[in-house]
């Protein structure tokens, strides 16, 4: 069953932002903010969107040029993955953080929930498996099952050194070098990696591997409209085009200097203030399983860029919100007791669709049972938002602050606007909070020790940290 309703212009299928009960008026003086709040911070907002403009025009803010820059790879992705996904069943990414997120993200969204079980659902694409861990069961698992000769492997790696996806690579490469011979290798392995920089672009020149490049002013968690997360869309049958113009679109709505009229800056400047009030928390939930993946790719975003031990001028400062990810309805069942009524340290997001692909109508029976008969007539759409409309209502009353980000439909188009309306937003309470959005030495320390420990040459003194640092007491472990 189709919803009637078909929704197709881009203004029809713009976001929406709902700040209303982010607002005194709704839940209470103590723990909502007032217009006045926000008008009266407003002027550092702007000055954060100008920054972010000028930053923009020195090169430095590569995740806006992607709507545009990118659509010049477009044609050569999908030639690509028409041209492989007849030759092979599956097709794997290895990649870790911002080289995995955005991808999952977007199969989630776009694709059957079923798609890689049923062959109906794949339409001639191949199955799509994201490995984006090392734990050796879980790689063992997934390799035992494929047939390397029709297995196609995406390495994704913008430094081309991190331990987990190499060492990925190094398996996957003998795991498919047993089967076709070394001389094949090249052929069953996409290189998305630095032009100029790293071991994996040195790799994939030598083995002869498809190669695509990801901007050198893109970092990884901004990176799902680059090549990391498009070719494996395109792969999948994604239209990767729509999802370019809905980031286009947005952009252009991110653009906008009069405050009011751009979301993504009123929402940058409430995130900053609520954060500053002590909701150091932020929930994002999506009522939709297809949009599931778009919190955990937010959780990445928000939690990578904002999370600084030090601000622009070099200050210890120790900043940034929390991202927690949660889905609705079913967290409602889980973790909605805590929202109503732990502490006050969150803001929540919802994700709202208003339009779902299925309406799916719940079968009237049992009409004698009064706690039962009222949910025939109904469909599952109506009750998932109900559901939603019910946990606001209810945070309301409970004085907690929340907003809804409205989504027409899930679609490519609408896809590309969340993404890039996030990313934006990211930016803008970086700016705010006065830090580099884009850097993430907290990661690089842990990656690096994991060099020092495994022996790689340069590293030498983050092994003689380790080998030096507390012992662990016996008597301290239980
Ligand atoms: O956002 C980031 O920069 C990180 O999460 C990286 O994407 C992650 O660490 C993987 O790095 P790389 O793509 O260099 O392998």
């Amino acid at each position: 069953m189709s919803a009637e309703k078909k929704v197709q212009s881009k203004d029809e299928l713009r976001l929406k932002l709902d700040i209303n009960n982010v607002f005194a008026e709704m839940i209470g003086e103590e723990h909502g903010m007032t217009v006045e709040e926000l008008e009266e911070a407003k002027d550092r907002a702007l000055t954060a969107h100008r920054n972010i403009l000028e930053e923009e025009a020195e090169g430095k803010m590569g995740f806006m040029e992607l709507p545009h820059n990118q659509r010049e790879i477009v044609k050569e992705l999908k030639e690509t993955a028409e041209e492989l996904k007849d030759k092979f069943d599956n097709f794997v990414v290895l990649g870790i953080g911002g080289s995995a997120l955005g991808n999952i993200a977007v199969q989630t969204a776009i694709n059957d929930p079923h798609y890689n079980l049923f062959e109906e659902a794949r339409n001639g694409y191949p199955r799509l498996f994201v490995s984006d861990n090392v734990d050796p069961e879980g790689i063992k698992a997934l390799l035992d099952k494929l047939d390397p000769k029709k297995t196609l492997f995406n390495v994704i790696s913008k430094s081309g050194s991190t331990a987990e996806t190499m060492s990925q690579f190094l398996l996957a490469r003998k795991f498919v070098a047993d089967a076709v011979g070394e001389d094949k290798v090249g052929e069953h392995f996409i290189a998305t990696t630095s032009k100029d920089s790293g071991y994996l672009i040195e790799i994939a020149e030598r083995e002869d591997m498809k190669k695509f490049f990801i901007p050198d002013n893109v970092g990884g968690r901004f990176s799902v409209l680059t090549p990391v997360g498009l070719l494996s869309a395109a792969m999948t049958g994604v239209d990767i085009e729509k999802l370019l113009e809905g980031a286009a679109y947005m952009d252009q709505i991110c653009r906008e200097a009069d405050f009011w009229e751009n979301p993504a800056l009123v929402n940058g400047l409430i995130q900053y203030l609520a954060y500053k009030k002590g909701k150091v928390m932020s929930v994002m939930m999506p009522y939709s399983d297809r949009l599931r993946d778009v919190a955990d790719w937010y959780r990445q975003l928000w939690a990578e860029s904002l999370g600084k031990e030090v601000d622009r001028q070099g200050n210890t400062v120790n900043v940034g919100p929390t991202p927690i990810k949660a889905l609705g309805a079913t967290d409602q069942h889980s973790q909605a007791q805590l929202y109503m009524e732990g502490p006050f340290d969150k803001i929540i997001t919802f994700l709202e669709v208003e339009n779902f692909a299925e309406e799916l109508e719940i079968p009237g029976a049992y009409e004698d049972l009064d706690g039962l008969g009222y949910l025939g007539g109904h469909s599952f759409a109506e009750l998932i938002n109900t559901e939603k409309w019910a946990t606001e209502l209810a945070l309301n009353k409970r004085n907690r602050m929340n907003q809804t980000v409205k989504v027409p439909e899930v679609n490519e188009f609408t896809l590309g606007q969340l993404f890039y309306f996030f990313e934006f937003q990211t930016a803008v309470t970086g700016e705010l909070l006065n830090i580099n959005t884009f850097n993430q030495p907290g990661v690089e320390l842990g990656k690096n020790y994991t060099y020092g420990i495994f022996g790689r040459d340069g590293y030498q003194t983050k092994k003689e940290e380790f080998d030096n640092s507390a012992e662990h007491k016996d008597d301290l472990i239980l």
